[in-house]
This record gives C-alpha cells, structure tokens and sequence, in this order.
C-alpha cells in the first residue's frame, strides 16, 4: 500500500522551538514559581510513548510535573479509543476536574490521544465539556508548543484535529518514566481494518521509521544505561514495507542485536498475519532479542476469525507457535490478547477459543469482553449475546489460563534464567523483582545495588503468578 507518510521537517521542528520559548516567557511572567502540568496516561504503551515526548516538550517549555491533578497548572489527559470502557474513565476523570478548573481559571485542561480523532466524542467535548481548552489529535502531537501557546494566550478553546493519514516526527525531546526500560516506536498506525477495531481509523495508516533513525535512539538508550528496550508499532510484523530501501522487522531485530552492550530487546504487537518463520528463527539465533512473542490470536474459530476479518486460520495460527516451540523449547513465553463475545459468536465458538487457550499454554493473557465501537464494521453486525453471558465466558476463560498458568509455572522449578533486575519486589522487603527472556517474573533477596543489571536466577518455588527465586553465586 502506498502511504502519504508526511516527514515533519527540521523547519517545521525549529518553529516549534520558538513557540516552546514562546510558552516559556508567558509562563514565567505568569506564575511566580515553576508551574507544574499532570499528563495522565490512557491505554497502550504507544500511548505511553507519546506521553513522554508530550513531557519533553513541556519540559522544554518550562513545565515540572506532578502525579496530582488538582496541583497543575496544565493537565493533559492522552486518551484511548480501543474499548468503551476506557472511554467512559476519560470522561469521568475529566469531568471531575470541572470544578477545580472553574474555581482556578489558569489552569488549563487539554485532551489528545486516540478518542479525540473521533467525531462524536469530539461533539461531545464542544457541548458538554466547555471548560476543557485544548483538544489535538494524534497527528499533529509534535505542534505541541504552537498549540499549548494557542491555549494560554487567546480567549478562544483550541481544537487541532486533522484527519490525514499520519506523520513521523523525529527529534521530539524525550522525558522517560523509568531509567531503565525505555519503548521505542518503531512505527506508526495500522493498515489491517480488523473488523471491531478502532486503531486504524485513529492513528492512521502504518508507516516506519527509518531503520537508522531507530538504531541512533536505541544506541543513545544503551549509552544513557537503559537495558530492557521494547520496540513499539501496532504491527511491528510489517516495519518497513513503505521503506525505501527495503527492510523488514527480522532483519531490523539483526541489526540492533548486534550492537555493542549489556541489552535486551523485547517488542509488541505482533500480528500473525504477517508474523514470518524468518522472525521466530531471529527471535531465536539473537542472543538480545527476547523469547517472549506476544501474537494476539483473539479467536481460536476461524468463522469468528473470517469475521473479524484477522486474515489467518486456526490452522496457521498454531502452525507459527509449534515452530516458535520448536525452536524456542522451554524459553519461549507466548502471550496473547483475546476477545470474547465478537458480534453473532455462539457459545460453541467460543469454546474453540478455550481448546485454543489450552493448546498454547501462554504464560499470560489479556482477556477483553468485546466493545462496540462506532465506525467499525463489526458495530453494524447483529450482537444478540447478553452482556452478563459474555461476562461468564470471559470468567470461564480467565479460570482456565489460571491453571495453566500455574502449569507453566511449576514446570520452571530449578531452573537458571539469566534475568534483568528491574527493582522492589511485593514478597518481602528485602526481595527484588527480575524478568526473565520470555517475560516471567522472579522474585529473590538481594541488595538494591543489583537493580539494573542481568543476573542469574535459579527457580526455587513457583507462585501462581510469580517464581520465588535464588541468586546465583557468581
Ligand atoms: N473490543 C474489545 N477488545 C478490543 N481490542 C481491540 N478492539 C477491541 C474492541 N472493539 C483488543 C484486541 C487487541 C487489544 C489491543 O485490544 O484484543 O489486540
Ligand atoms: Fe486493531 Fe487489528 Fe490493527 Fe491490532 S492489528 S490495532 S487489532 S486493526
């Protein structure tokens, strides 16, 4: 597919600066001390991403930050469109601001992220939500400063949201929440149109960074001393099929994998469309790619999976996890999001998704009650299951991964993981938490001084969600 993808230009960044200069003189003769802003977070972790460049600019701009809203003089909220029920917190959180914004007519509420590139919710803020300042879409994140600058210098709410088929802004500062684990987008949008899903309509068609763009922030993550690095996209299985040269995500894993230094690359989402045997066999020959392979199945019936319009079979699917299995063996940890309840799905099809369930063994799964969303396809499709039905096969499913968790678990006693210690453990106050190549979680005692280095673990007691674990004497 040809992809209109807009490269934000450096002229286009540099006014951008003057605007974050900008914002900065009309704060500082605004606000005695240092005005804080709260950006709360919605969603996937491309969400979070674009939250810290969101922070670095405000940082740029002059901004501190606090977790309270009802102490910032900017809150923004980066919101998620994928299921309803996100939604409804945004605009209850956002609603229950209301009172503080009137009461301290500085401060200014603005919203972003994947909600706001749909028409009625934005209806919706222009008639019910009147104190709220600032509205910008997905594309145009990057004009951050022009706009924040727009909000706090005219009288006039600030709407800026166009519908286009997205940008790639590089060069945008970076303000990360954890020093050690960073996310770094590899691309951007989605060009699948499953059929209940709202992300290609939000966030645009897929386009990828340029693989040496990436290499050069990944570099710079491993010299600031980040050791876990996830690369991000809805679809990393399609990373550069609109570049030029072309470049595909296994030999952009190659890549990265052979740079110097003490690393771990974990990616998501992988699509098992385009999943190939060439990324399992990467996956497997590169020492600091994980074994962990999130492939989001949704449905183990493959009527239900023609529907939603995925574009494999059940067949293919577990043709792809026995070949991980087979190269992986043990180390391999498979996770999966699911849906339960797509539109017309029977109870009969349903339990196809569990027998699909039991036949991966996944170490863990996200398990979602299917939500309308409008627009879609599948919102035009007859749904006659009640809400309370769903909500017992979702229990039915989530008691069935229970135990097989346990399973997976048990089946990792005395083994030795190499494990990257990310920090405090929840076992005891003296327990550190570590996460092994294929995601599993360790718990053992040791010193703070270890956090942020790999480590050999040995399995000494399996919990049901965590393992119980011992230092290696080196
Ligand atoms: N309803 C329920 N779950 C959804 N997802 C995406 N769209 C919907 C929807 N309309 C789930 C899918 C996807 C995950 C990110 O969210 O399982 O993989
Ligand atoms: Fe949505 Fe499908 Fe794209 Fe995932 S791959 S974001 S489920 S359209």
């Amino acid at each position: 597919m040809s992809v209109n993808t807009r490269r934000i230009t450096e002229e286009e960044l540099a006014l951008q600066r003057d605007f974050a200069k900008k914002v900065n003189s009309v704060i500082k003769s605004r606000y005695e001390d240092k005005p804080l802003a709260c950006v709360v977070t919605y969603g996937c972790q491309q969400n979070v991403a674009d939250s810290e460049r969101i922070k670095g600019m405000l940082e740029e701009m002059g901004y501190g930050f606090t977790d309270k809203r009802q102490e910032a003089k900017l809150v923004i909220f980066n919101t998620c469109a994928v299921r309803e029920h996100a939604e409804d917190r945004v605009f209850g959180n956002v609603g229950a601001l209301k009172k503080y914004k009137l009461q301290n007519p500085d401060v200014i509420i603005a919203l972003c992220g994947c909600m706001m590139q749909q028409e009625h919710i934005v209806k919706r803020i222009k008639e019910s939500f009147e104190f709220v300042d600032l509205v910008f879409g997905t594309h145009v994140v990057h004009r951050l400063p022009e706009l924040l600058f727009k909000a706090l210098t005219r009288r006039r709410r600030v709407f800026e949201l166009p519908d286009m088929d997205g940008v790639i802004a590089e060069g945008i500062p970076v303000k990360r929440d954890n020093d050690r684990r960073a996310f770094l987008p590899i691309m951007y949008g989605c060009n699948n149109f499953c059929s209940y899903c709202i992300v290609p309509y939000v966030r645009g068609r897929e386009r990828s960074r340029k693989a040496e763009d990436i290499e050069a922030e990944f570099q710079q993550l491993v010299s600031e001393g980040y050791r876990e690095i996830m690369l991000l996209g809805q679809n990393v299985n399609s990373y550069g099929k609109d570049l030029e040269p072309r470049i595909n995500f296994s030999q952009l894993l190659r890549r990265l994998n052979s740079l110097d230094g003490d690393f771990r690359i974990t990616f998501m989402t992988s699509h098992p469309k385009d999943c190939t045997r060439e990324l399992i066999e990467t996956m497997a020959e590169c020492d600091k790619v994980a074994t962990h392979l999130h492939l989001p199945f949704q449905s183990g019936n493959d009527r239900i999976l023609k529907a939603m319009n995925r574009g494999y079979t059940r067949e293919q699917y577990l043709s792809l996890i026995n070949y991980a299995k087979e190269l992986m063996g043990d180390e391999l940890s498979i996770t999966s999001d699911i849906i339960v309840g797509f539109p017309g799905e029977t109870y009969e099809e349903f339990l196809d998704t569990k027998s699909l369930v039991e036949e991966i063994g996944a170490t863990s799964l996200f398990t979602f009650i299917y939500s309308k969303r409008v627009g879609t396809p599948a919102a035009e499709l007859e749904d006659n299951v009640p809400h309370e039905e769903k909500t017992k096969w979702l229990g039915e499913l989530l008691e069935l991964q229970e135990k097989i968790s346990a399973k997976q678990m048990k089946l990792h006693a005395g083994k030795t993981f190499k494990c990257f210690v990310y920090g405090k453990g929840k076992l005891g106050d003296n327990y550190l938490a570590a996460r092994t190549d294929g995601n599993l979680i360790i718990e053992f005692e040791g010193g703070e001084r270890l956090i942020g280095t790999f480590r050999n673990i040995k399995v000494i007691e399996p919990l049901t969600y965590v393992l119980r674990g011992e230092i290696e004497k080196k």
